[in-house]
């Protein structure tokens, strides 16, 4: 095995290079190397030190998965950048790409920063739930400033070179950064320069400490439930006491957040969302086909946003509508969307031009017959959507890949309706299309290995997070969905309000969802989820009692829309619910006529009835292969239904929370409520994790 840190020699310039692919993560291994090459260095004659990497970037951070890995300690390798810090010969950092978190703080333990001008840098720890642990909230401060760093730790996104240069985080910017940092040791050598140790510098805007520090804890007081934001006001206010104070803050904190919930949370969920884009068993033959233009038939909402996705990407779009005005309707609210991002300062306007030349409006299915990829965005309708699929049958070229943009129809009827379904599948996007993270890759039975490998490279391209799911009512989120509207409704005709259940839902101490149920299902509207619902029990498959999802399918009959018609689950005065005595008094009616037992519920019982249900769907969708993996059904829940990414999702949850937890309440409600219409049948795999004492999130099919 070829060693993941090197030392060679440029003349009299020492040069550490550490090759660790894919991002140069500070594995043990690397701080081994490191100790070793610059243990070395020291021992030789040679008059300076450049730290650079090899690969496509400098290094990205520590590496994530010895987070887990009970004897970790950020000690050694502070220690060992306490030393190179320390070290009389000048040393500089050759940086590159992605710098971030351990990659930064190894840097400005270095004396100089020579960067590419493309390169970023950030400490991104608070996206894991963590505060830097390699001294970043010390040294960040003292070069950058207070204000910039707490700006930079509290956020965690990365900011450009320049930008950093601004800041005094890099000190020059070169287009070839090693032999630039070697010369800039060499001069530094030459001039017989004190080196320039970070920790050892004031803070420059010191005056501000105190009211960034206050600002620091104003924050972390208004989220107590995000406890790394304390930690950041801790760690930054112990340094304008001193670097050795701050030092101990640092590690303190940190060691504290590594061993809570919501770290290890989102830890998961970083690599979920990774392993969710890979396809199990493709075999490496297989290789994505091309993707250079795009066609998109529908130019409503979804289609609109579809083809900004892929504009946004710098793909060439062809939009089809039925007629001219459709057409000019559908561009002119795509023009609307970007005229709005250019007044908000996130696009210029030569941007703006550039994505509207890349889009095309066309009222004939025709203009399609060069595309690679036909996404088909009309309207949730099953005899229209087989109808297009049939002509893109017939116009596509060979090889072109034809989805559908559908969130509960059958994918696998509108496949064969194109007469090539091997070259079909789903492509599930979220509304706004452009804006909402998730896309649900939707594998039709017949879907070739090469289209889905091909569809899944292309969401990384459009910087989506990707799940594949199999062909079933609603796919993984949506069949979900159901059985959380399905106790909601339930609960409202039991007596419960609208307003109660959201609380409980909005709650961070319970589930913290950015929105309840039903202020998500009066956004959304009445009408799309009763239609969906109706649909559903007409054909027969979804269920057939009387009382399911009584209150939404009463009020869709009232004409009750939501937001759209001012009424819903609630009043509207704008967008701010009220809530509606009328609702309350629809469940009751609903609930006479369905038989249903009031009864009073407290906000665990809420909270239970809605998440335990949807964990033992989530258990049934594994079982039948649905989903690849627990970790897609959590990367579903968080990028695409606002679950909290601090929770890791509704499976990471419930083995927060113990399975068999989960399981002893579902077979208690079986025992309240009578289990009629198996709502409370528990999933084999659930209670077999539940027996072994397992997590679900362990799982894998065998
Ligand atoms: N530790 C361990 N593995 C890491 C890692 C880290 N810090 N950063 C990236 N990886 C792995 C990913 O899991 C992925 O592995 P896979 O190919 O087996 O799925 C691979 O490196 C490539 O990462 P990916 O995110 O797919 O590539 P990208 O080019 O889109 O993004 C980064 C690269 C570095 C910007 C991104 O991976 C990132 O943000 N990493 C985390 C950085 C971080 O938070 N550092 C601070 C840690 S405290």
């Amino acid at each position: 095995m070829t060693e993941p840190v090197t030392l060679s020699f440029d003349g009299p310039i020492a040069v550490i290079t550490i090759d660790n692919p894919p991002v140069n993560a500070l594995s043990y291994a690397v701080i081994e190397g490191l100790r070793t090459c610059f243990y070395a260095f020291q021992q030789s004659e040679a008059t300076g030190l450049v730290i650079a990497c090899a690969g496509r970037t400098f290094v990205a951070g520590a590496d994530i998965t010895t987070f887990n890995d009970p004897a970790f300690s950020a000690a050694p390798f502070n220690a060992l950048i306490a030393e190179i810090e320390a070290s009389a010969r000048p040393v500089a950092a050759a940086i590159f790409g992605t710098v971030l978190g351990g990659g930064l703080e190894l840097a400005m333990a270095c004396h100089m920063r020579i960067a590419h001008p493309a390169t970023k840098v950030g400490l991104p720890e608070v996206t894991l739930g963590l505060i830097p642990g390699s001294l970043g909230t010390q040294r960040l401060p003292r070069l950058a400033g207070i204000e910039t760093a707490f700006e930079m730790i509290s956020s965690g996104a990365p900011i450009p070179a320049e930008k950093a240069v601004g800041h005094g985080i890099i000190d020059h910017l070169a287009d070839e950064p090693i032999p630039a940092a070697v010369h800039a040791v060499a001069e530094a050598v030459l001039a017989g320069e004190a080196p320039r140790r970070a920790s050892e510098l004031p803070i420059p805007d010191a005056d501000k400490a105190a009211d960034v520090i206050a600002a620091a804890k104003a924050a972390a007081d208004a989220k107590p439930w995000l406890p790394w934001l304390a930690e950041i006001a801790n760690a930054l206010e112990a340094g304008t006491v001193g670097f050795a104070a701050g030092e101990k803050a640092e590690a303190e904190g940190f060691e504290r957040l590594r061993a809570t919930a919501a770290s290890r949370a989102l830890r998961h969920i970083f690599f979920a969302e990774r392993e969710a884009a890979r396809i199990p068993g493709l075999s490496k033959d297989v290789k994505p086909r091309p993707v250079k233009t795009v066609g998109v038939v529908g130019a409503g909402t979804m289609g609109g946003g579809i083809a900004m996705t892929f504009a946004n990407a710098g793909f060439p779009v062809t939009i089809i509508d039925t007629t001219d005005a459709a057409l000019e309707r559908g561009l002119g609210i795509i023009e609307k969307n970007y005229a709005g991002t250019v007044s908000r300062g996130r696009m210029t306007e030569e941007q703006m031009r550039e994505r509207m030349d890349l889009i095309t409006g066309a009222t004939g299915l025709d203009a399609l017959a060069e595309a690679d990829v036909i996404i088909e965005a009309v309207f949730e309708d099953m005899a229209l959507k087989l109808d297009i699929a049939g002509k893109l049958g017939e116009i596509a070229k060979k090889g072109a890949i034809i989805a559908t943009n559908t969130s509960t129809l059958d994918v696998n009827r509108i496949a064969e309706a194109t007469g090539r379904p091997a070259d079909s599948l789903g492509m599930h996007f979220f509304s706004p299309a452009h804006i909402m993270k998730l896309l649900e890759v939707v594998r039709g039975d017949k879907t070739s290995p090469e289209v889905l490998h091909t569809v899944m490279t292309l969401t990384k391209t459009i910087k989506k997070t990707a799940a594949v799911s199999g062909v079933c009512f609603g796919f993984i989120g949506n069949r979900m969905t159901e059985v959380y509207l399905r106790e909601t409704d339930a609960m409202l005709m039991e007596g419960a309000t609208p307003a109660q259940i959201d609380k409980v839902v909005e709650n961070p101490a319970w589930l913290g969802l950015a929105m309840g149920p039903c202020r998500m299902g009066d956004m959304a509207g009445v009408d799309v989820m009763a239609r969906i619902v109706n649909e559903w029990v007409e054909s027969g498959e979804g269920p057939q009692a009387p009382s399911y999802r009584a209150v939404c399918r009463a009020l869709f009959h009232l004409g009750k829309f939501g937001q759209k018609t001012g009424e819903g689950y609630y009043t509207y005065d704008g967008r701010k619910p009220i809530p509606n005595p009328a609702t309350d008094a629809l469940a009751k009616e609903m609930a006479e006529l369905h038989h249903v037992a009031p009864r009073a519920h407290s906000d665990e019982e809420i909270f239970q009835r809605l998440l335990f249900p949807m964990v033992n769907e989530a258990a049934l969708i594994l079982m039948e292969g649905i989903a690849y993996r627990p970790g897609d059904v959590d990367v579903v829940w968080t990028s695409g239904y606002g679950f909290p990414a601090w929770r890791g999702g509704p499976i990471f949850m419930a083995d927060e929370i113990g399975i068999a937890n989960v399981v002893a309440a579902m077979d208690r409600f079986a025992e309240t409520f009578g289990n009629a219409h198996g709502h409370w049948t528990v999933a084999p795999l659930l209670r077999d994790v539940a027996a072994a004492g397992a997590r679900l999130s362990d799982w894998r099919p065998s």
